[in-house]
């Protein structure tokens, strides 16, 4: 295959990383794309460091082997995790990871308080400490992890009441303080969107970092010379660990689709 047109390689803890997707395939309409959701190991958050980067190193092995050309740590948890570890170890390809968008909040704040949504993990990476130390300057931040979000939003529970209790858990203190950002920094977020609207209404504003990523990913290939050279509409390729008939279901849901395949951690952690 013409090495122009090999697959754009994308992972998360599940269906999270399909906002970037979305973002990447719209601004990018002839790429080809293989889609993984770790989702029989979701939620990757509240796991440790060590067990996140394991994950990332085998499946990022296992896109190598099939032939990608880049791959996208559409995870923010998984790129707190390993995203360094990664490219040391794969130094052959490029990786494009998430980080939270803390710096465009710093700047576009005007009451000075900004709200940050993420994992317990990626809170606890280094990626988030050094974004913070760097960019933040006289902004107060605060930060939620929004325990049991991500399992809502696997189960497609992008409203209804459970996801809303766990937004305005986090949100109602923060809209005390005076937020008037805030950054979605989990690929899940997102998808309760509008959910998040009905708590803090239209004025504050709410940082998707899925755009900009994309065009990091056209910049990245544009400079490697790998842009796909088809006039084809490309194709995604969609693989699961967990259930095939309910990761179709969310796909379906958002109005997404593709072939899809499951596949499975077989013995000492290898993809099979
Ligand atoms: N979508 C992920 C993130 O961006 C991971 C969520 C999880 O599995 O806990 O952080």
């Amino acid at each position: 295959m013409n090495n122009n047109n090999k697959p754009i390689a994308m992972f998360d803890s599940g269906v999270g990383g399909l906002s970037v997707l979305e973002a990447v395939t719209q601004l990018l309409p002839n790429e080809k794309f293989i889609y993984l959701a770790d989702q029989s190991h979701v939620p990757y958050g509240s796991r440790d460091l060590s067990e996140i980067q394991k994950f990332s190193k085998e499946i990022s092995k296992f896109f190598i082997e099939r032939g990608a050309k880049l791959i996208v740590v559409a995870c923010n948890t998984a790129s707190a995790a390993a995203l360094e570890v990664l490219r040391m170890e794969f130094s052959n390809i490029s990786f494009v990871g998430m980080e939270p968008a803390v710096k465009p909040a710093a700047e576009k704040t005007e009451t000075g308080v900004v709200g940050v949504l993420a994992t317990r993990a990626t809170f606890q990476g280094e990626l988030y400490t050094s974004v913070v130390e760097r960019f933040v300057k006289d902004v107060k931040i605060i930060q939620d992890p929004c325990i049991g979000l991500v399992q809502q939003i696997e189960a497609g529970n992008f409203e209804g009441e459970e996801t809303e209790e766990i937004l305005k858990n986090a949100l109602l203190p923060m809209l005390e303080e005076n937020i008037d950002t805030i950054v979605l920094g989990c690929t899940h977020f997102p998808f309760v969107f509008p959910a998040i609207e009905k708590i803090v209404g239209p004025h504050v504003r709410l940082i998707n970092p899925a755009p900009a990523i994309a065009k990091q990913v056209h910049r990245l290939l544009e400079k490697e010379n790998k842009l796909a050279n088809s006039e084809k509409q490309g194709k995604v390729e969609y693989l699961t660990t967990g259930n095939l008939i309910h990761f179709k279901s969310i796909l379906g849901k958002l109005g997404m689709d593709g072939s899809v395949e499951r596949i499975d951690w077989g013995k000492e952690l290898s993809l099979v």
